[in-house]
């Protein structure tokens, strides 16, 4: 697919000319809305026009693109962003570019050529990249260039003032690519080698012509695309080549010893192997870098008092030290409950009178009443919500900096519906990623003497990594991937736009979930839903479609957090039935904005096919490219029999089931507007294999409308029977409905007339 830059508004200063100029009109081709600053400077940084901003701003506008001019100086950073959020809302992208020259050999460098070289390239990308951080933050999006050059990187005679600065870019980019990370602002600088007028006096003119900037615009457009994750790289590139740079380090040398002072000789003896390239490391990042420093103290200074061995060592560089933190317990928690809780999760994850085979959970006088298998999370985080991690030793980190990675529960009997449990968390291991640590904290939560469950929360600290520690841990409970088959199920459900509001009050309050401007703080959009929210949707699913919603039949689950869910979205569990097990994945589709766009849309979960989609009145198969948010993750059930899978057509999903949940869907958004046309009360009697399956009521006369499962109970002005399969052929438009009541497929019953009204109710997208 072509990358495109629709709905981006791009930034590219300098973009007057030479490379700018390219780079600017090369987004507004793919999309992008371009905001084209330039001073109009001559190559030394004086003068000032308006002609070159406005030249390519009409060039862009003439080939139909979107483009304003800003002629303001990269030094006044403030105002260049504010062209972009005046013109048009919003600023997504940075290409740093703008540049003078002022060469002189070092003897001859004034004051003014190094102050006006620094003004333009460093403090100028700093003005301008600062003024717009916050607007990248708060959107989670942003994609930052910083423009070096091989003078910088290798230095070049006569350029001490340009190549300081330039160099300085990388320095700058590398630490916004750190800082940016958590929010989704990605920071790569480029060193290109291009024709312009600034490579003029350097270049023979047939390689001014021939090394042109349309040869470099396509990698700063990729290194600016959503899609594009890199991040606090280097790249060099000319001529339609691209290469990638980064540090080498020797194994150098330790030229002191223990106890004894360190003399210039002893550098001098080692300096040939201080300076051998042979199995040269590439540290990546500070931690890295000070790790192997650090280690050297406890080589030479052993009961020194500054660290013993190298994974205390590193401790000292990362604030981790998986010595002191493992076997660590935090304080025991309590959690006692009744009913009200196990039903209160309930609904948190989506379970809902609707489906009446929900009723067991979400109601204390049932006589199967029970609660759901994996509530058995909430009583064992009451101990993590406390903030216990932080204050276990060896775990001296940023703990705002946590994410939930992965979550395994395991019961070993059904949870009682209230009562008094205790939990037990105790740190397995602390792992060492590179890019962050993970804690593994094992939970076991105990009914008086008596294990109930087990839990192990994965938690990921962003940062934290790099202390030397093992990357696996026999005491992980891995995530396993699915089977490379189709999924044996699919169930799909719809989140509401309140379901983290709801879920928080089962006793996860992070305001992550709540509170927009904490949400933002985090870079995300909007509140987020709660990970564990959606592992107990698919759950349920799980529950429901391999062991008839029992309980007792759940033995554990094992789900890797790979995406946020954004409340409101629709949840698609993809299900394989191997043996026991019943992995999973979960997807996030698009369903829900579909469906505020007024569209009618069905989804149709079908046994041993895949999902399909119905827009309009034609099936579309639902893109496989929906993002996947759950994954690894699976569900070991208690002697799951081949009952799940056989029984499944025969006596649970109806394939008519999800159109009702839709169709009841579009009452709740415009029964009034429904029951003002249609006034009338169908009933609807759907069969399978002849005999009566679902009964669905569909009130369109009485209040604002509704919809229910179940009889009419004699209010129906008519009744309309169909078989399961008869239906979704009539709803997908492939059986003519008059047909299907002349040939006795369609049953009427009451006023007939009436029946024309179905129209009304599923317009013309499903041909009723
Ligand atoms: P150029 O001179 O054609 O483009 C630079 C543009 O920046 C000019 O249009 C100029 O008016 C504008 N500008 C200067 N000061 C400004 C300010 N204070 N505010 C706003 N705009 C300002 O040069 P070229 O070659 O296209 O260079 C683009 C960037 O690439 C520069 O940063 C340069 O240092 C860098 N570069 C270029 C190389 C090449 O081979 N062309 C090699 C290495 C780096």
């Amino acid at each position: 697919m072509s990358l495109s830059f629709e709905g981006r508004v791009a930034l590219v200063t300098g973009s007057g000319g030479g490379l700018g100029r390219e780079y600017a009109l090369a987004f507004a081709e793919r999309g992008a809305s371009v905001v084209v600053n330039d001073l109009g400077a001559d190559t030394k940084g004086g003068g000032k026009s308006s002609a070159a901003a406005d030249k390519v701003v009409e060039e862009i506008r003439a080939k139909g693109g979107k483009a304003v001019a800003n002629y303001d100086s990269v030094e006044d950073g403030e105002k260049v962003i504010q062209s972009a959020l005046d013109a048009f809302g919003r600023i997504d992208i940075v290409v740093n570019n703008a540049g003078i020259l002022r060469d002189r050999s070092f003897a001859r460098t004034s004051d003014l050529d190094w102050d006006l070289i620094h003004r333009v390239h460093l403090r100028g990308s700093f003005s301008v990249t600062r003024a717009a951080w916050n607007h990248m933050k708060n959107q989670a999006f942003g994609r930052i260039i910083m423009t070096t050059s091989a003078a910088g990187i290798y230095g070049n005679f006569g350029q001490a003032n340009y190549s300081a600065a330039k160099l300085g870019l990388l320095g700058l980019a590398n630490t916004l690519a750190i800082e940016g990370l958590r929010y989704n602002i990605r920071c790569n600088t480029i060193a290109p080698v291009a024709g312009s007028r600034l490579t003029e006096t350097v270049m023979t003119p047939e390689l001014v012509a021939s090394l042109k900037p349309e040869y470099i615009a396509p990698m700063v457009l990729w290194l600016c695309h959503e899609q594009c994750q890199e991040n606090g790289a280097l790249f060099e590139a000319g001529a339609g080549w691209i290469g990638k740079l980064r540090w080498e380090r020797s194994q150098g040398s330790i030229v002191r010893q223990k106890n004894q002072p360190m003399t210039p000789e002893a550098v001098r003896d080692q300096w040939d192997k201080i300076c051998d390239f042979t199995d040269a490391t590439k540290p990546k990042s500070v931690q890295e870098s000070l790790l192997s420093i650090v280690s050297v103290l406890s080589g030479l200074d052993s009961g020194g008092g500054v660290g013993a061995t190298p994974t205390a060592a590193a401790a000292l560089a990362s604030g981790v030290n998986p010595a002191e933190a493992v076997g660590q317990k935090l304080p025991p928690s309590t959690f006692t409950f009744t009913p009200a809780q196990c039903i209160l999760y309930a609904l948190g994850v989506g379970m809902s009178t609707k489906d009446p085979d929900h009723l067991r959970f979400l109601y204390e006088g049932h006589e199967d009443f029970s609660c759901l298998p994996t509530f058995g999370v909430i009583p064992s985080q009451a101990a993590m919500m406390d903030g216990g991690l932080s204050s276990i030793p060896g775990l001296n980190i940023d703990f705002t900096q946590v994410l939930h990675g992965e979550q395994y529960l395991e019961l070993y009997k059904p949870l009682p519906t209230s009562g008094t449990l205790t939990s037990e968390a105790t740190v397995a291991d602390v792992l060492d990623k590179g890019s962050g640590a993970v804690i593994l904290l094992d939970v076991k939560t105990f009914s008086g003497d008596q294990l109930i469950c087990f839990n192990q929360f994965s938690v990921f600290v962003v940062g934290a990594g790099g202390f030397g520690g093992r990357r696996t841990s026999d005491n992980a409970k891995a995530a396993v991937p699915p089977p490379k088959r189709a999924p044996d199920v699919v169930a799909i459900d719809s989140t509401t736009r309140d379901q983290a509001a709801l879920y928080r009050l089962s006793g996860d309050w992070n305001p992550l979930h709540i509170d927009p401007s904490f949400a933002a703080m985090g870079g995300f959009k909007a509140p987020i839903l709660h990970g564990l929210c959606s592992f107990g949707f698919a759950a349920r699913h799980v529950l429901k479609h391999f062991a008839a919603n029992d309980p007792s039949r759940f033995k554990a689950i094992k789900v890797r957090f790979v995406k946020p869910v954004m409340p409101g979205q629709s949840l698609q569990t993809e299900m394989w039935k191997e043996g026991n097990r019943i992995h999973l994945q979960c997807k996030v589709s698009t369903d829900g904005h579909k469906r505020a766009n007024g569209h009618f849309s069905a989804l149709l979960c079908v046994q041993g096919m895949s999902c399909m989609r119905l827009i309009g009145s034609s099936l579309v198969q639902v893109k496989e490219t929906d993002a996947v948010v759950l994954a690894g993750a699976y569900v070991d059930l208690h002697g799951a029999s081949e009952a799940s899978l056989g029984n499944l057509t025969q006596h649970g999903a109806l394939q008519s089931e999800l159109v009702f949940a839709e169709i009841g869907r579009r009452i709740k958004d415009s029964g009034s507007e429904l029951v003002r046309k249609v006034n009338a009360v169908f009933a609807w009697e759907i069969t399978k294999d002849s005999r009566s399956a679902a009964e669905w009521t569909m009130d369109l006369k009485n209040g604002s409308g509704s919809l229910h499962r179940g009889p009419a109970g004699g209010k129906a002005d008519v009744t309309i029977t169909v078989s399961d399969e008869d239906f979704m052929e009539v709803v997908q438009g492939r059986l003519n409905p008059q047909k299907a009541f002349f040939s006795g497929k369609l049953k009427v019953r009451g006023n007939i007339m009436l029946s024309q009204k179905l129209e009304v109710i599923l317009k013309d997208h499903a041909k009723l």
